[in-house]
């Protein structure tokens, strides 16, 4: 009789043991759901929350990955070029890409504008006529990997290409 008593006090206490432990894994594993989801919801509102260039001037077409360019071209571009029809300093990029010779053109004269205007670059040349106040300024010195961001930037700006 003891025994038996005894028996069903460790089988309930077991039970008891066994039911926790089940409810913390539970718990574990909503906490990883929690945790591993919560980096997404920052990088879905990434897009709305740092922009400046494109948020100036009205693009609301950027995707994630083009955020590293957006923000590169709100720094070193914005102040002089809209993705519109407007002129600021240089022109407005709007349908940029239909109207330069190439996108290794568009590399080149932003790393060295200067270099590609003196090599005689016919399109370069006709560039400074139309703009023969300012020069644009070289931008080398970001490196190709932030140059080539700031051109798939421009690639996906909704009004780069009409
Ligand atoms: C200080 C003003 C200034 C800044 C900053 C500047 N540009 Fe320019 N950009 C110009 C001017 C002026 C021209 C016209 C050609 C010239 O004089 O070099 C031009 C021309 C261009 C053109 C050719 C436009 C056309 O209609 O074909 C592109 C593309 C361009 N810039 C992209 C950029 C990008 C990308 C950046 C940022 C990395 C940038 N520019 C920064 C002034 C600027």
């Amino acid at each position: 009789m003891e025994s038996d008593k005894k028996d069903k006090i460790i089988a309930d206490l077991s039970m008891k043991v066994i039911a926790l432990s089940l409810l913390v894994f539970v718990l574990i594993i909503v906490f990883l759901i929690v945790i591993f989801h919560k980096p997404e919801k920052v990088e879905e509102q990434q897009p709305f929350g740092c922009g400046t260039a494109a948020q100036l001037h009205g693009n609301d077409s950027v995707s994630f990955e083009d955020t590293a360019g957006k923000k590169l071209f709100g720094r070193n571009c914005a102040v002089c070029h809209s993705l519109g029809t407007n002129r600021i300093t240089g022109a407005g990029l709007e349908g940029i890409f239909t109207r330069i010779p190439s996108e290794q053109w568009l590399f080149n004269y932003i790393a060295h504008a200067d270099k590609v205007y003196h090599s005689g670059d016919a399109y370069a040349v006709k560039l400074h006529k139309d703009f023969p106040d300012v020069e644009m300024p070289d931008f080398d010195s970001l490196g190709a990997d932030k140059i080539k961001e700031i051109i798939s930037y421009l690639k996906n700006a909704r009004n780069a290409i009409p």
